[in-house]
């Protein structure tokens, strides 16, 4: 490709059907900047069963920042902490609280994914450079999305270390293989559709048509939702606004406590959500709470769980269908202080949607238990 000697004399926007010019191998890692990064990477390992597996600090010749790397299935998720006042970690976290600052996208080439993403629009914030240790070398460049937060994209070649340049392996935690992979990451903003068109102009991700915002933009929804992917399906981002509805919108609350827009939550797949549901409970992980009523209707809406009805029941776990199949899911409480970030487990049988039948099943199901109250 001879893309930099074409691209100076040719602004426009790339075609937003084809992902070619941004290929992705999916979402390399997350890292998120908390207060206390030590006792957050303990919670992932001891409450989410997260396998420790590589750590960056004083000890290895981190003057001004400490991350523990964790592993789990596929999903790699990087604890950080400031190491001084003036760190940018610590005026994140002041501002954000516990929140998502990087999704890293893992390409073939970071150099290639910087230019086209930043001669479409894309804000640039690290330029490509190479870091290396013993184990290889990897290149990295950032680029701005959503409020504070970054994509950078990851490009490992042959690197062979426990995770990145610079960090040494650690070992905590056992494989306990609940959580096995990314299977999206949702974005709060105040405004979705720019940043749809974002998603599209600069990673050519196309807006799956067929869950679109209609699907929840019901009198119980709180929150309008399109979901942005690229070529492959490997990485899926909904981008959620708020919406009036009945009842004040979550995405309100999450963007007043975050003090703007950022990664709501992050949904990792399992291949047996009433085991590991009842695994993490056991652990301590809080979920939502469900009202019972929203049982009552589960069967007629999809059939196929009529058999394990008590055990979802019994968890909590949510269920949902669309025209490919039936989806179970179910929601942490938040993870950190604020009511802003949380966690969600899913469980796909063929659906392809995020949950969106849910909302409405969810609001029909409290307003059933408040006509019970008398109080409808
Ligand atoms: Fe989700």
């Amino acid at each position: 490709m001879c893309l930099m000697s074409s691209l100076a004399d040719s602004p426009k926007v790339a075609p937003t059907t084809a992902g070619d010019f941004m290929p992705l191998h999916g979402i390399d890692h997350v890292e998120l900047y908390v207060g206390n990064a030590a006792q957050a990477a303990y919670y992932f390992v001891h409450a989410f069963g997260f396998e420790l597996v590589a750590y960056a600090g004083l000890e290895t010749g981190s003057r001004d920042k400490v991350s523990h790397v964790l592993r789990s299935g596929r999903i790699r998720l990087v604890l950080s902490g400031a190491l001084a006042s003036d760190s940018p970690i610590a005026a994140h976290h002041h501002k954000h609280g516990d929140g998502v600052k990087v999704i890293a996208l893992g390409v073939p080439s970071a150099e290639d994914a910087f230019r086209e993403a930043t001669s479409r629009g894309a804000q640039a914030v690290t330029e490509p450079h190479e870091i290396s240790d013993a184990h290889g070398t990897v290149k990295l460049a950032s680029i701005a999305t959503y409020g504070e937060t970054i994509h950078t994209f990851v490009e490992r070649g042959a690197y062979d270390g426990p995770f990145l340049p610079g960090y040494e392996a650690r070992s905590a935690g056992e494989p306990t293989g609940m959580l096995l992979g990314i299977d999206h990451i949702v974005g709060n903003v105040e405004d979705m559709n720019p940043w749809v068109k974002f998603y599209e102009d600069v990673f050519g991700m196309r807006e799956m048509i067929h869950f679109s915002d209609k699907a929840i933009s019901t009198e119980y929804s709180a929150l309008m939702s399109k979901v942005v992917t690229n070529g492959s399906g490997s990485v899926k981002f909904p981008i959620n606004e708020p919406a009036d509805a009945k009842r004040k919108s979550q995405i309100e609350e999450y963007l007043e406590f975050y003090e703007g827009p950022g990664a709501q939550h992050m949904a990792l797949a399992t291949r047996d959500i009433i085991g590991t549901v009842a695994e993490l409970r056991r652990r301590g992980v809080p979920f939502l709470d469900i009202p019972d009523a929203y049982y009552d209707e589960v069967p007629d809406r999809v059939p196929e769980v009529a058999p394990q009805l008590a055990d979802l029941r019994e968890q909590g776990i949510l269920v949902d269908r669309d025209d490919d199949g039936y989806m179970l899911q179910i929601f942490t409480k938040p993870i950190g202080d604020r009511p802003t970030v949380f966690i969600e487990v899913i469980e796909r049988h063929g659906a392809k949607g995020f949950g969106n039948g849910n909302f409405k099943a969810l609001f029909e199901a409290l307003e059933r238990e408040q006509d019970r109250r008398g109080n409808l």
